[in-house]
């Protein structure tokens, strides 16, 4: 099965993971359609990261399909506004990326969680009920709706075992509690009044434009600035890593031949500890700075542990491998190299996310809607 997949509405595009889709499907995919990126640029949305996709795509951009590409600052908890996007793009197809994503912020303030992941998704999922069904409740038949979720719904694992597909969900954090609704109000809609679907299920990403509070971005911005490389508990914490186009090659091609009603795993089948990973990273900023690798080590401090940390995540991707014939196309080595050297390359980036700039930026160069 081939799908049409016309006019897409990415939901939380200008966050990491967001940001890298709709950059792969514009320069790596022969993607013709046009893509509308609904985000609330919460603090981990930075539309600054798409201003070459602003400047060929937009409305006004130099390439020859100029309007391809159309940003709407919305909240995916405002139905009325998703109903209006809908119609107004005649949307065939969503992607759903737009979440809280940070563990350690849920154990903070878990609202906000609640919030985007369940009530937002469940906004969403009513909106394109109502404006893709005809008068019977029948669903057009070139519609879809894919659902960007996390290994962590399945819980931890021991040293042993992977997550598979038919893992039962165990989420442990309020983070993964509210994307484990998610999921579930997804399969909810499809059993029950046979909206077209598809789930994938991630282990963890990395790659350019990754907000520098997830570990690698932030070990990276720590190292470059002398400060203390924060290890929780006892470091040996496990997490499976992939490097982001290879997440969004697998999503595109489930997006294009996955069978409706399905969830997929995606993962690195790469599993570090996290004092390894750590030592492999040391190691490559090493070589691109010219720190001393003795001097980078020092800075390596233990700290108290993350509450209900999760010990191990580690993915079976067989599904995604054998029946869609997805593989991996980027090793780790090479994976942290382009990362490393992105960051230490995009001060201007880090430096406006982190010090409130780019929300001066944003008014500067962006007439809201
Ligand atoms: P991110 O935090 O970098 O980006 C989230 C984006 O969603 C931001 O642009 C933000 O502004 C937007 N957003 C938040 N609330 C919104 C709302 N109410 N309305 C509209 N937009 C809103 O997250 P990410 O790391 O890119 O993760 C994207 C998705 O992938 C999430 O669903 C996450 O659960 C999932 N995921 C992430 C990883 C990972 O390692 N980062 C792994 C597996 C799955
Ligand atoms: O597994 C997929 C998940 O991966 C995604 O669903 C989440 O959105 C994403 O944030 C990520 O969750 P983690 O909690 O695994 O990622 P994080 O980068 O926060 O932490 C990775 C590991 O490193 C984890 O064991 C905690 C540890 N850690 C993290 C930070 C930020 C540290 O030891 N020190 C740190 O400073």
């Amino acid at each position: 099965m081939s799908r049409k997949l016309k006019n897409i509405l990415v939901t939380g595009g200008a966050g990491f993971i967001g940001t890298n889709f709709i950059y792969y499907l514009f320069r790596k995919t022969n993607f013709t359609g046009r893509i509308i990126n609904v985000d609330l640029l919460t603090y981990a949305g930075n539309l600054e990261s798409l201003e070459a996709v602003e400047a060929e795509y937009g409305t006004g951009g130099t390439e020859g399909k100029a309007g391809r590409y159309v940003f709407e600052h919305a909240d995916i908890c405002d139905g009325k506004r998703m109903a209006k996007i809908l119609r107004q793009y005649d949307i065939d197809t969503v992607v759903h990326f737009a979440a809280e994503s940070h563990v350690d912020r849920s154990i903070l303030g878990p609202e906000a969680f609640l919030r985007t992941n369940v009530t937002g998704t469940f906004t969403l999922l009513e909106a394109v009920r109502a404006y893709w069904t005809d008068k019977d409740g029948k669903f057009r038949d070139d519609v879809l709706f894919h659902h960007i979720s996390t290994d962590e719904v399945y819980g931890s694992l021991g040293k042993e075992g992977y997550f598979k597909e038919t893992t039962p969900y165990s989420p442990r954090s309020p983070y993964s509690a509210s994307k484990a609704s998610s999921d579930h109000l997804l399969m909810a809609y499809h059993h029950t009044y046979g909206l077209p679907v598809t789930l994938s299920n991630c282990s963890n990403n990395y790659g350019p434009f990754q907000f520098p509070e997830k570990l690698i971005p932030l070990m990276i911005l720590n190292m470059q600035q002398g400060k203390p490389l924060p290890v929780y508990g006892d470091g040996k914490f496990i997490r499976d890593w992939l490097y982001v186009e290879d997440h969004n090659s697998a999503v595109w091609m489930i997006m294009n031949k996955g069978r409706t009603g399905e969830k997929y795993n995606i993962g690195g089948e790469n599993e570090w500890e996290n004092i390894r990973l750590l030592e492999k990273l040391i190691e490559i900023v090493a070589s691109q700075t010219g720190k001393s690798v003795d001097s980078l080590k020092k800075l390596i401090t233990y700290v108290k542990d993350r509450p209900g940390h999760d010990r191990r995540y580690a993915i079976d991707c067989s599904k995604l491998k054998s029946e869609l014939g997805w593989k991996q196309a980027h090793t780790f080595e090479e994976g942290l190299q382009n990362t490393v050297e992105w960051y230490l390359n995009h001060n201007d980036w880090i430096s406006h996310i982190r010090n409130g700039e780019y929300t001066k930026w944003l008014e500067n160069n962006y007439q809201n809607r």
